[in-house]
């Protein structure tokens, strides 16, 4: 096969088998290359397309609206802008757009438009929007929503180390100050809730409480959710309020501060610094009084030394500084902790235990806890769950047949007890079976799938689950 022959079909299964959108025109403003992803966007067929002088297909943009032209011409690229339009099936579609010139040597010979589908994510986003403004205006919940809404308070947060009554000491000062709060803290060591203490303690307690994850969202929607949109922004645009407007009086709580890109980041320094935002394609400066509580579970140091988190808003923000040490570092909390999650579930499972027994507690103590206290109350509502509704004590066998509830890889540890006692290849066989039980459930007991997710041969799995009596 000639060489071109190949590139050809390369080229052609690329087009095809990519999940982006992807439009080429040549200088001539003619289509040489629309795939089926960006037809299925726009809601045209490739023919309608193919060929075509660009604004004869698009009647509403003109030289100086389409994008793909200002390319032709600039010589620009114009790089990941979210775009709201109405394709032509009419359905609403949010895409993230980037348009670059096609150069031979120094000549501009077309452009390309690469368009990637985010409507579900716009939607989501719009959703969470709308339910915090909500929120906002049910100051006092009525009993249905009460139970959806986590409202902590401090005698919610519970041990005895002296690195979380430090924590509890220092937050309970800064409930009667404006001042920013920095929380660092692995996840799950209880960072929400200690920023809803802070809140709901505190002088703000009658405001709202608002918090948003940032990394959870991609960075273009992100700017819109926390400052708001005015008409026109970007194109399609609604005009609507931030949740910077919709935390007014109140607290914002910034989850994973240092995933915000750097621009963002220096543009909510901005903000902090002169107490007004603008919403993106707004024209009035909007003064906000809102306390920031941000979040980290990375140490800022190690942050700032990779550049994550620009100096100046660490500094701005770490104006009163938590530090939630992980659970492995405070064992001296995992037994009260086991007591409070036990009571807890009794009374939501309407069960009577009272402890668990002696070998549990004793592996708690020596586990390493990654998932951290959110990891220890679902390792305990697991065990509660599956506890006879009359008996005291959790046992071992409790935890055993839990396991499905740390499939997360990382937590995907077998649970074994009494190790030091064993001999090692009889601590290797509990491994192993443990291993194969916990791949059987990821898979609903489908076997070849099992063995897949084990990386063994379907026949060698049959082997061992006849040989552990699986
Ligand atoms: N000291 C504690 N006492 C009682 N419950 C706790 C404590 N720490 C954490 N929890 C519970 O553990 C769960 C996780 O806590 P939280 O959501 O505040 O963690 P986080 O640090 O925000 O985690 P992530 O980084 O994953 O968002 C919650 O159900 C919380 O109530
Ligand atoms: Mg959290």
């Amino acid at each position: 096969m000639k060489k071109v022959e190949f590139y050809k079909i390369l080229m052609q299964n690329i087009l095809h088998h990519a999940d982006i959108g992807i439009h080429v025109i040549d200088k001539e403003r003619k289509t040489v290359i629309y795939n089926d992803v960006m037809a299925r966007l726009e809601g045209l067929k490739r023919e309608q397309v193919l060929g075509k002088d660009i604004l004869d297909i698009f009647p509403s943009l003109n030289e100086e609206t389409s994008t793909m032209i200002k390319v032709l011409h600039t010589g620009e690229s114009i790089l990941n802008r979210t775009q709201t339009y109405l394709n032509f099936k009419g359905q609403r579609i949010t895409t993230i757009n980037s348009t670059i010139p096609l150069y031979n040597e120094d000549e501009i010979i077309g452009a390309m438009e690469l368009s990637n589908n985010i409507t579900h994510i716009k939607n989501l986003s719009d959703q969470l929007i709308e339910l915090q403004s909500e929120l906002k205006f049910k100051k006092s919940p009525s009993k249905n929503s009460k139970s959806q809404i986590k409202r902590y308070n401090f005698h919610d947060i519970i041990g005895i180390s002296e690195p979380i009554e430090m924590a509890k000491e220092v937050a309970k000062k800064a409930c009667n100050s404006n001042s920013s709060v920095f929380i660092y803290g692995d996840t799950g060591t209880g960072k929400e809730l200690f920023a809803q203490s802070i809140h709901y303690g505190g002088i703000r307690a009658n405001g709202p409480f608002i918090a948003q994850n940032c990394a959870a969202i991609p960075e273009t929607l992100l700017e819109g959710i926390l400052f708001g949109t005015d008409k026109g922004g970007f194109t399609g645009a609604l005009e609507r309020e931030g949740i910077f407007e919709q935390a007014n009086g109140g607290t914002l709580m910034l989850d994973e501060i240092n995933s915000m890109s750097l621009p963002l980041q220096a543009k909510l320094l901005r903000v902090l610094q002169e107490g007004y935002i603008r919403r993106i394609g707004g024209t009035k400066d909007i003064p906000i009084d809102v306390r920031i509580i941000a979040t980290t579970n990375e140490s800022p140091l190690e942050s700032l030394k990779k550049g994550s988190l620009r100096k100046d808003l660490f500094y701005r923000l770490n104006v009163i500084f938590i530090h939630i040490p992980p659970l492995v570092e405070r064992s001296e909390d995992i037994p009260i902790l086991t007591d409070y999650f036990i009571s807890k579930f009794n009374l939501l499972l309407d069960k009577k235990v009272e402890s668990v027994s002696k070998d549990v507690l004793d592996y708690f103590m020596e586990y390493t806890w990654p998932g951290n206290v959110r990891e220890l109350a679902n390792v305990i509502e697991g065990a509660m769950n599956i506890v006879d509704d009359n008996e005291t004590l959790l046992t071992r066998r409790d935890f055993i047949s839990s396991i499905h509830l740390m499939k997360d890889k990382s937590y995907r540890y077998p649970f074994v007890f009494g190790q030091r006692n064993k001999s090692l290849p009889v601590y290797l066989e509990e491994i192993e079976k443990n291993l194969i039980i916990n791949a059987l459930e990821n898979n609903h007991n489908n076997i070849t799938k099992a063995a897949e997710e084990l990386g063994i041969k379907r026949q060698t799995l049959q082997h061992k689950l006849k040989k552990f009596r699986i």
